[in-house]
C-alpha cells in the first residue's frame, strides 16, 4: 500500500437536478434582455436538466485508498445542494440564488459555496455544470 502514499488523486461525484428559471435585468428592456439572454428571457421562465459534476483533489488515503468516501461525498452534494436546487425556482425558491440573475456562471459559483464549508477543507477542485447539452461552466475557486 506504501506506493500510494501521499499521490494525489481527482475525484468527480455526478448529480442531476431539474429548476426552472429566467434570466434577466429589470433595469434593461424587453428588448435589451431578449438580445443579451435570449430564450432564457422568456418571460414566465422554464426549465433545465442541470447536470453537475463535483471534483475533489487531494492525497489518496493510504487506509482507504480513496480522496474521500463517496457515500459520504454523495450525502454532502445532496445535502447542500439537490435537496435545496431540484425542482425549485432559481429566481424565487433557493435562498442561496436570492438576488443572483441564475445564469450557470453564476450557478457554479454558488454551488461552490455551498459545498466548500461542508467538505474537507482543501479538497474541492472544481464545480462544474451542464445546463444543455452544448453548454456547461465551471468554477475552480478564487485563484
Ligand atoms: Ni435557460
Amino acid at each position: 500500500m506504501s506506493e500510494t502514499r501521499g499521490r494525489i488523486a481527482y475525484i468527480t461525484h455526478r448529480a442531476v437536478f431539474s429548476a426552472a428559471h429566467r434570466l434577466y435585468r429589470d433595469d434593461l428592456s424587453p428588448e435589451a434582455n431578449q438580445s443579451i439572454f435570449g430564450k432564457c428571457a422568456t418571460p414566465f421562465g422554464h426549465g433545465h436538466n442541470y447536470d453537475l459534476e463535483v471534483t475533489l483533489k487531494g492525497p489518496v488515503s493510504p487506509e482507504s485508498g480513496m480522496v474521500m468516501g463517496l457515500a459520504e461525498l454523495e450525502a454532502i452534494v445532496d445535502r447542500e445542494v439537490i435537496s435545496k436546487f431540484d425542482h425549485r425556482n432559481l429566481n424565487r425558491d433557493v435562498e442561496a440564488m436570492a438576488g443572483i440573475n441564475p445564469t450557470a456562471e453564476h450557478l457554479v459559483r454558488v454551488i461552490w459555496k455551498q459545498l466548500e464549508p461542508a467538505l474537507p477543507a482543501g479538497l474541492l477542485h472544481n464545480v462544474s455544470c451542464r445546463e444543455t447539452p452544448n453548454n456547461r461552466s465551471h468554477f475552480k475557486g478564487e485563484h
